[in-house]
């Protein structure tokens, strides 16, 4: 075994230097998990608090309650190049999806949901509950460096699809999806495309004006630095104004503050996803995240993690480790093939390093916030608990 060659870089580019101060969770553990949970900036921790003052100051604020509702739809249009009217802004992603989901008919021969083996769960076990209303659902298996096989999904694309849902970055195994020539595909065959975002955004620079997608989803608390209970969803303006969600709530309602009972007239626009009394203890550190991450710039992001990403790769290939993700198409996660994960987790845990896993492969996930020193500190550690490494 060839021993590991430490990585350094130019401080111009480190982005940790100026940001990791913002971090607390560092003065206690090496944080590489933020494909599960983003680290908890300082800005996103005192917004937790504002939202208590503000109730313990005032008992009740509905007005700023609403309006930080509108500060995440904002935000995340900003982040995505998009205009505030095609983000809904939902608890979760598998609300925003099942309520998609409400609205599609499946009872003619345009009934099938075409979609891949990288799906998250939420994902696949939604696509499949809809078959009890007529959907027919088609996974396509992937290849064997785990990307979806694009070939074989766009063979399945025919005028009984009505849907393509794919993933943009599989939570498994980190493999990016080519979802360009799938969308394409798609859009000849007259089918909708659902695209889950999730482990990409935060992660990646993502134009939905231009990728082409009917529908994004995901949600604010892995890259996006904020915290469990918000989800999104952009949809495309031309779609949604033939969908109507049965699955919905009086924050769906054009004029939520008309109160009817006789009648259900949806939001004109993507709010028509939405349901019912915002989360709105999560709204205040979704907005906090998201001011953080835009201030930083996705650009300087992608940049930076992609040197991190390349040095933990080659570190963990110099220790004869052996990666799960495709070397020609991933975005921040890194996943390694283990004999026992959960294991590998734990010895990890005991050297202070935070990491997740999924299906046989230990998840490491840098962010803007991480440098070197955490990259060679795994690498180290991996080297000593090379027994749980499966080699290649
Ligand atoms: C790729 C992906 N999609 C969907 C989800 C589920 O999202 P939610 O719990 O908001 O429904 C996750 C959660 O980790 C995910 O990683």
């Amino acid at each position: 075994m060839k021993s590991y060659e430490r990585h350094t870089l130019d401080v111009k580019t480190d982005l940790s230097v100026k940001y990791r101060v913002d971090f607390p969770v560092f003065e206690h553990v090496t944080y590489l998990n933020s494909c599960s949970q983003g680290a908890i900036a300082k800005s996103v921790r005192q917004s937790f608090t504002t939202y208590l003052n503000s109730l313990e100051l005032h008992g009740s604020t509905w007005g700023d309650w609403a309006g930080q509702q509108e500060k995440v739809r904002a935000l995340l249009a900003k982040l995505f190049n998009v205009t505030p009217g095609e983000m809904a802004v939902t608890t979760s992603t598998s609300a925003a999806v099942s309520s998609l989901a409400s609205a599609l008919d499946f009872s003619s021969k345009r009934n099938r949901i075409v979609t891949t083996d990288n799906e998250f769960p939420a994902i696949g076990q939604i696509w499949h509950a809809q078959e009890r209303r007529g959907a027919r659902v088609t996974h396509v298996p992937s290849r064997s460096d785990n990307t979806v096989d694009v070939e074989k999904l766009i063979r399945e694309i025919n005028e009984e699809t009505l849907l393509v849902s794919i993933t943009l970055v599989c939570f498994r195994n980190g493999a990016l999806t080519d979802i360009a020539p799938i969308i394409e595909a798609a859009k000849k065959a007259g089918a909708l495309v659902l695209l889950d975002s999730y482990q990409g955004a935060g992660a990646m620079n993502l134009d939905l004006s231009k990728i082409g997608a009917d529908f994004v989803v995901g949600g604010v608390l892995k890259y996006m630095l904020g915290a469990p209970g918000v989800g999104y969803m952009y949809t495309k303006a031309e779609t949604t104004k033939n969908l109507i969600p049965s699955s919905t709530g009086w924050f769906a309602a054009k004029d939520i503050f008309k109160m009817g009972i006789h009648e259900y007239d949806p939001a004109i626009d993507a709010r028509r996803f939405e349901s019912g009394t915002p989360p709105i203890p999560s709204l205040y550190p979704a907005v906090a995240g998201l001011e953080y991450l835009l201030a930083v710039g996705m650009d300087e992001i992608v940049d930076y993690v992609s040197h991190l990403h390349d040095a933990l790769r080659t570190g963990i290939e110099e220790i004869g480790g052996s990666i799960a993700t495709p070397a020609h198409a991933h975005a921040a996660m890194l996943a390694v093939r283990s004999t026992d994960e959960n294991a590998l987790v734990a010895a990890l845990e005991t050297e202070k390093i935070i990491t997740s896993c999924r299906d046989g492969n230990l998840r490491i996930s840098p962010h803007f916030y991480n440098n070197m020193e955490d990259i060679d500190r795994t690498v180290t550690a991996l080297a000593k608990h090379k027994a749980l490494l499966k080699t290649s």
